[in-house]
């Protein structure tokens, strides 16, 4: 893979990222009639988010086997849940913002420390 399209997926990636997270806390807060569109961007963004990161994890480490990339996808799997769940449980809703936000931490804690 050349440099520039692995400087253009971290782009992606991290933009994407940043849509993915600023929609799922909108949907905390947005009308019930907004759930389609606003499920809609963020699924989109959390596909690009899964693409980008497989395509990096190709490119960069050979699909080598890592252990904070694991917790990655964990993190990605249960962050792209909770858009959905803003919408069926708004009296959880300050609950899973919390649970939201420790995720995030979580994943880009494992991506800059790689700790295993
Ligand atoms: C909520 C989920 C995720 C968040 C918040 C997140 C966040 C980030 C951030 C901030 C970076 C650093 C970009 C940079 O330094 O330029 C990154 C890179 C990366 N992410 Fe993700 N990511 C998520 C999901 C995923 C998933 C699901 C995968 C794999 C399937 C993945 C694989 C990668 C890889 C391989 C890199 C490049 C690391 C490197 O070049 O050292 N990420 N991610």
């Amino acid at each position: 893979m050349n440099p520039g399209e692995i400087v253009i997926l971290h782009i992606l990636h991290v933009v994407s990222v940043l849509l993915l997270t600023g929609f799922t806390f909108l949907a905390f807060a947005a009308p019930p009639e907004s759930r389609k569109p606003i499920l809609m961007i963020s699924g989109i963004a959390a596909l690009v988010v899964l693409a980008t990161g497989v395509r990096m994890w190709q490119g960069v480490f050979g699909f080598s086997y890592h252990g904070w990339i694991i917790v990655k996808v964990l993190c990605w799997l249960a962050f792209s849940a909770l858009g959905g769940l803003a919408y069926r449980r708004r009296n959880l809703a300050p609950l899973l913002m919390v649970v939201g936000a420790f995720i995030l931490a979580v994943a880009v804690a494992m991506v800059y420390a790689k700790p295993f």
